[in-house]
């Protein structure tokens, strides 16, 4: 019997396949770049499968990874088996909720890469994530995460509407190319968040021979809302971004990319 969460369960087995097709996802030198100027040991916040915890414990960096999914962490704990013994020696896994994770370790890096406060739905939820964060963090120690930059236009477009977002072939078996989708169903204007599925769809000889759907639902942040949730749970920007490659955080920006410490 599963005891964990079975959120992302039909996510986890296409999140590696589908990542490594989207090449547009430059977050991971970002990441690893922080890890290794701050050193370990590093604590991520909704790990998944090990996108970035794996690569930065593969530097010699210890890494301590949470998350509530049980079939996230599934494909975790099975790609560390097949992991050099020195690197798997690096990784500590835990099953936890990122509003209420509490260890008594103290960290200088804190991530939380790919979005994940994006499924804090609420005001509480979201002021809890990010004390979780600032709990675990040293006197000196670093916070990091990413939420995407809001454009209205899109957000509050296409309901209804199918989108390929990804294609792959299948790694097991050459023969067969798998699809992401992706579909809006609507969009809470009010309380910013839009619920949505992801479709899996899996062809072979230009035949459809596998559709699989997920719901996912997504909040989103404005700029000032997120400094008022620094102000609420005791943090100071040291960076901001709007891209991955250090692009202010302008009118131009993609994405929220934070560095913060402990507000004084
Ligand atoms: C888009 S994935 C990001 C995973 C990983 N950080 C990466 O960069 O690939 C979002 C992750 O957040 C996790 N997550 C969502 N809500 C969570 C919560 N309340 N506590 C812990 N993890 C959560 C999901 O299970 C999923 O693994």
């Amino acid at each position: 019997m599963p005891t964990g969460v079975q959120s992302y369960a039909l996510s986890a087995k296409y999140y590696d396949q589908a990542y490594a097709a989207k090449k547009d996802l430059a977050d991971l030198p970002f990441y690893l770049e922080l890890a290794k100027r701050i050193g370990g040991p590093v604590l991520e916040l909704a790990c998944g499968t090990g996108r970035v915890l794996l690569p930065i414990a593969r530097e010699g960096i210890a890494i301590h990874g949470v998350d509530n999914s049980e079939p996230m962490l599934n494909v975790l704990r099975a790609k560390l088996e097949s992991e050099a013994k020195d690197v798997a020696e690096m990784v500590s896994v835990f099953e936890g909720d990122m509003r209420s994770f509490r260890s008594n370790q103290e960290f200088p890096l804190v991530i939380i890469p790919f979005r994940p406060l994006q499924h804090m739905y609420t005001i509480e939820d979201q002021r809890a994530a990010l004390e979780t964060a600032a709990f675990h963090l040293e006197d000196d120690g670093v916070l990091a995460f990413n939420v995407f930059f809001p454009l209205f236009d899109r957000l509050y477009s296409g309901i209804g509407e199918e989108m390929l977002e990804l294609e792959w072939t299948d790694p097991s078996d050459s023969s067969k190319i798998a699809q992401r989708h992706f579909r809006k169903e609507s969009l809470d204007k009010v309380n910013q968040n839009f619920s949505a599925a992801f479709i899996f769809r899996t062809w072979q000889g230009g035949k459809l021979i596998a559709e699989e759907t997920e719901p996912l639902k997504m909040s989103y942040y404005t700029y000032p809302q997120l400094r008022a949730l620094f102000l609420l749970t005791g943090l100071e920007i040291v960076e901001e971004y709007g891209s991955f490659a250090k692009a202010p955080l302008d009118n131009d920006a993609q994405e929220m990319i934070f560095v913060l410490k402990k507000a004084r």
